[in-house]
């Protein structure tokens, strides 16, 4: 597809090790704003993930299919520069709470410094998924906890069968 400038292209970049509910509100709520919406997973050697690239890009593939203008896809090395090569001129943002707000500013700053032409949008997810994070719900679920609701069933399977794996 060729770009024009009335094509708006954002990313959502993140780690999604796994989605929840709370990264798939706001993946609905951007890709109602932008023409086209990259959601894009950091390859990050350094943070030991529950989850492989692969496996998290095919998690996110299945819970937005459902999205026409939503695309998967994962990056190394700099945001600022990924966006470039992707001809995106927006980088978009979850905010949970005001305790997100510090370091989301910090990147985004920091972004717009290193690629002047980048914007940065925060979006607020629903107010019901405000306390959901990847990293909560998998102390959760290693503990027995009921996880329904904070991530999609079929992410529920996934880290059902990856505690098995590694019990
Ligand atoms: O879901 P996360 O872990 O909060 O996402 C953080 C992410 C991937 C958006 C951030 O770590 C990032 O953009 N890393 C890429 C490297 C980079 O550009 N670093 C400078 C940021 S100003």
């Amino acid at each position: 597809m060729s770009e024009t400038s009335a094509n708006v292209v954002a990313i959502y970049p993140g780690s999604f090790d796994p989605i929840t509910t709370g990264h798939l509100d706001v993946i609905e709520r951007g890709s109602r704003l932008c023409d086209r919406l990259i959601v894009s997973i950091l390859r990050n050697e350094a943070k030991a993930p529950l989850f492989t690239v692969e496996e998290r890009m095919e998690m996110l593939s299945e819970v937005t299919d459902r999205f026409p203008n939503v695309e998967v896809d994962c990056f190394h090395g700099l945001l600022a520069d990924y966006a470039l090569r992707r001809g995106a001129r927006v980088i978009i943002r979850g905010i949970r709470a005001i305790s997100d707000y510090e370091y989301e500013l910090q990147m985004a700053l920091m972004n717009r410094r290193l690629q002047p032409q980048l914007e940065t949008i925060f979006l607020l997810a629903g107010e019901q998924y405000s306390f959901i994070s990847s990293k909560l719900v998998k102390e959760i679920i290693s503990l027995g906890g009921n996880i329904a609701g904070l991530v999609p069933p079929t992410v529920e399977k996934c880290l059902r069968a990856r505690l098995k794996e590694v019990d």
